[in-house]
């Protein structure tokens, strides 16, 4: 374990053992040294996301497989719903692709409700929806589950759901809930470096892609599906990464799915306790707080620039809120292999530079 644990949302910190573990010597992508560890990654991927369908590794940060879920998947027009940041970003990859798009938009700070999903999709214009689980930005978690509920409900469309911040740090049940695609780089609670993406791509979605033209030529999911025959890619792979992600996910069978979901959720419940202990707020709507970072409404005005500062002349990163509402609020991530004396540690550390106690 880290002995200095830096709460940023991402990239988070990596274990030194983690580091070690893709410290291996280098194979050929096309021998079958490769395809025995893809063929050993997927089966435990396939276990920590509740699918039997196929689940892919892209060479790319999200945003690359975000972009490809947009080419492969709609033909028609895609519904983005959007609540800060991130969630934006989908909509403007519509548009970066030519792709007819809509944005459904909450407010910064609230959540997606389904209602509001229902509703967009009742005049039957798209075909996919894209939807955030954890908006970064604004440290709200979207109800993934009862969206897909709706979305369920119109045959022909696809959800596609962004689950950067919230895979590997809270359940995600992509059969049980009926997710066409659910994609995560593994700079957060897989607590690994950044470069790699791990996307699920349900039946009925590989099914619309082989129909959709101009799919993109990196990241074609009927391609990633006939290469992943042989346990492979379609291009050269991110081999470290992808030995760093084989240990990270015996760590995580080893310490227990539900033991690592209980501990992202009690870091995130002494956080949120923190928080209101010291006067701040949350900036979330309640009932919809992320639970793998807590995003603070500085309620009392401190002035986080210069705490940032501070925290750096000790080692340590924070961070001080994310585009328009900067400094407005801050946000303490707690994701990964970090631990709840860790994460005490660094809010005493912050009580100590707030001059709060
Ligand atoms: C929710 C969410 N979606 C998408 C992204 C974009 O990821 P990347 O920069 O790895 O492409 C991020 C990055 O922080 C994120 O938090």
């Amino acid at each position: 374990m880290s002995s200095r644990f830096s709460p940023i949302p991402g990239p988070v910190e990596v274990s030194p053992d983690t580091l070690q573990a893709m410290a291996k010597p280098m194979i050929g992508h096309r021998a079958g040294d490769y395809s025995d560890l893809q063929g050993r990654v997927t089966p435990k991927l396939q276990r920590l996301l509740n699918t039997r369908g196929d689940v892919f590794l892209g060479t790319c940060s999200a945003t690359g497989v975000m972009e490809a879920a947009i080419r492969n998947l709609s033909t028609k027009r895609v519904l983005s719903c959007t609540c800060g940041a991130f969630s934006e970003r989908w909509f403007e990859i519509c548009a970066a692709n030519g792709k007819a798009a809509d944005p459904l938009r909450a407010e910064w700070g609230k959540a997606i409700r389904p209602q509001m999903v229902d509703e967009a999709l009742h005049h039957g214009e798209y075909d996919l929806v894209t939807c955030v689980h954890n908006e970064t930005s604004t440290g709200v978690m979207n109800p993934i589950e009862e969206i897909a509920k709706v979305v369920r409900k119109y045959p022909g469309v696809l959800f596609a759901v962004d689950s950067v911040s919230a895979m590997a740090g809270v359940p995600i049940d992509v059969d049980g809930w009926g997710l066409d695609v659910c994609l995560a780089g593994t700079q957060k609670a897989f607590a690994l470096p950044p470069g790699l993406t791990v996307f699920s791509v349900s039946a009925p979605a590989l099914e619309r892609a082989k129909s959709v033209p101009n799919r993109g030529a990196y990241i074609d999911f009927v391609e990633f599906k006939s290469f992943d025959q042989k346990h492979q890619t379609p291009t050269t792979p991110a081999i470290s990464m992808i030995y760093g992600l084989d240990f990270q996910l015996d760590r995580f069978f080893t310490e227990g799915l539900e033991a690592r979901y209980a501990r992202h959720r009690a870091m995130a419940e002494a956080c949120r306790a923190w928080a209101r202990e010291r006067g701040f707020g949350l900036y979330p709507e309640p009932g919809y707080e992320s639970v793998t970072l807590t995003a603070v409404a500085n309620a009392r005005n401190v002035d986080i620039t210069s705490a940032k500062k501070e925290m750096s002349k000790r080692g340590y990163s924070i961070d001080d809120g994310y585009g328009k509402i900067k400094g407005k609020t801050f946000r303490i991530a707690h994701m990964g292999d970090c631990t709840l004396p860790e994460l005490r540690e660094v809010l005493g550390l912050l009580d100590e530079v707030l001059k709060l106690k």
